[in-house]
């Protein structure tokens, strides 16, 4: 059976379309003291496969109750898809004192699981952290089915290097386009974010910029207004991950993106299109469903 996460019910429905595998109806209350409380009263199954993003804090405990709950109700085999990780970017211990805070998630979640899928990790080598399999899905190429047909001499441009990868994928996906990237430097105090433009000409043609996350928006609002700037016909921002914390929609409103498209690794109103094809693809390759 397929067991939703509260935050991952929309994905979990279309996964559990994908595979044939049946939906479960977990229940998410809470204790009057603000304990939350997941269950899976309608289980009913030897093998379960948990889909939910680590988008909060409180997404991270009811996983870890999701996965207890369908043991206690008689699961042999737990398969745990977390869609989006949550802490995945504090891969390291930046300065003295600090927790390698992806590893503490990790070792927590190998507790309940048999095996892991991530989707587009903010780095891959996070998977060395979990003490069972895991699997990586690139589902960036789903970026690509919402971009209108006739873009205009289409970039894709990453707003870092490290984002190059993505935007390659999205634009071999989409079928045609050029592929260039932004160099970036965040202040780690302040969270400020500058980009440094590449030679790429912009004016009159239809820019894709793709990152694997959107989260405070400073990344992608600072790329879109430099292209806004430099005369760009169009600009798209394209992302694997819409977690828009805060006031990010609104900075890249104000920047002049025309467009938002995310996946529904985070259910957010821009999450067009979905990542359970190339979920439900890797699913079948482990066997597990
Ligand atoms: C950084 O390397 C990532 O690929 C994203 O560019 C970054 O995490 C986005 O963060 P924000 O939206 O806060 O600028």
């Amino acid at each position: 059976m397929i067991v939703p996460g509260s935050s991952s019910q929309l994905l979990a429905a279309a996964l559990a379309e994908e595979t044939g595998d049946p939906l479960a109806t977990p229940t998410y209350d809470r204790f009057p003291d603000g304990e939350s409380l997941a269950a899976v009263p309608d289980f009913d199954a030897e093998s379960a496969t948990v889909v939910a993003a680590t988008d909060s804090d409180a997404a991270w405990v009811e996983l870890l109750q999701l996965q207890d709950a369908v043991r206690e109700a008689g699961a042999t085999d737990v398969t745990t898809v977390i869609p989006y990780m949550g802490y995945a970017r504090q891969d390291r211990s930046f300065a003295d004192g600090e927790p390698v805070s992806a590893r503490a998630m990790a070792r927590a979640i190998s507790t309940g699981t048999d095996r892991v899928v991530l989707v587009n990790p903010h780095e891959r080598d996070v998977a060395a952290f979990f003490d069972v399999p895991v699997d990586i899905v690139d589902a960036a190429a789903v970026l690509a089915e919402p971009l209108p047909a006739d873009l205009a001499d289409p970039l894709f441009l990453a707003p870092d290097e490290g984002a190059v990868d993505i935007a390659e994928t999205v634009r071999d996906a989409y079928g045609t386009g050029e592929v260039d990237y932004f160099e970036k430097h965040r202040d780690r105090d302040t969270g400020a974010v500058e980009v440094s433009p590449s030679d790429a000409p912009v004016a009159d043609r239809d820019v894709v910029v793709v990152d694997d996350i959107v989260a405070t928006g400073s990344t992608m609002s600072e790329s879109v207004s430099v292209l806004t700037d430099r005369g760009a016909a169009g600009v798209i921002a394209a992302c694997v991950h819409p977690m828009l914390a805060a006031n990010a929609v609104t900075k890249l409103r104000s920047a002049g993106v025309d467009r938002l498209v995310g996946t529904d690794t985070i259910e957010r109103g821009c999450s067009v299109v979905s990542v359970a094809s190339p979920l439900a693809d890797a699913l079948g390759s482990l066997g597990s469903n």
